[in-house]
């Protein structure tokens, strides 16, 4: 059939506007499932010493050791997201033993993958340095969602000095756990 250009232009918006009414649906699913999931886009990457004041402000909230972080920093990873450090973790190899330390999330930020993301690529690190891994924790469920095993307490000054010299092991809220690498 013959149309005429004005007859040929309202065809075609026309389709354009079906076209849009049947992304409709796709589009709102969309949206949704990326409002409601609590998965965020993070990079995580190498820490250097300007993350240091950012490290020490995350692990100061839940009143970590910051003391370590300076000399440590090469061990260190970040999450990073729209430019914030938003997340970090350690693994520390400095006693014999290779241990996660310092793993925390800002409170905002908490419960959307971040730590796992941390761990992972920590786990990546360790792998052919050690067959198992050490933690000393509060955050035991975390740690057992991540396959670590928790270990008897009387491990503790058994397997870290400090522990061993501490005048506050016998009331340390610090569960120790072990996760087998092989
Ligand atoms: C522990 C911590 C780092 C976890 O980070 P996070 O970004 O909240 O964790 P994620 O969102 O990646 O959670 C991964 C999984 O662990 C679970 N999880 C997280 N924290 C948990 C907890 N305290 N207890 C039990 N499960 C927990 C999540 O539900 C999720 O499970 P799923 O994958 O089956 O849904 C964070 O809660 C934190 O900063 N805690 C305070 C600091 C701290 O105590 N650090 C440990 C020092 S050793």
């Amino acid at each position: 059939m013959n149309l005429l250009p004005n007859q040929k232009a309202a065809q075609k918006s026309e389709c354009i506007c079906q076209g849009a009414v049947n992304c409709r649906p796709l589009s709102l699913f969309l949206i949704i499932v990326i409002s409601y999931s609590r998965y965020v886009n993070v990079n995580i990457r190498t820490a250097s010493s300007v993350d240091i004041p950012d490290i020490k402000n995350i692990l100061s909230q839940y009143i970590l050791e910051t003391e370590l972080v300076d000399d440590n920093i090469d061990w260190f990873v970040v999450a990073e997201t729209m430019g914030r450090i938003v997340g970090c973790a350690c693994l520390d190899s400095s006693i014999g033993l290779i241990e996660l330390r310092s793993i925390a999330v800002l409170p905002g930020w908490k419960n959307k993958g971040i730590g796992r993301r941390l761990f992972e690529t920590i786990m990546q690190r360790a792998k052919g340095m050690t067959d198992r891994i050490y933690v000393r924790t509060t955050a035991r469920g975390f740690f057992g969602k991540m396959g670590f095993e928790a270990l008897d307490n009387s491990q503790k000054p058994v397997l870290w000095q400090e522990c061993a010299d501490c005048d506050k092991l016998d009331v340390c809220m610090q569960v120790p756990m072990v996760l087998e690498l092989r």
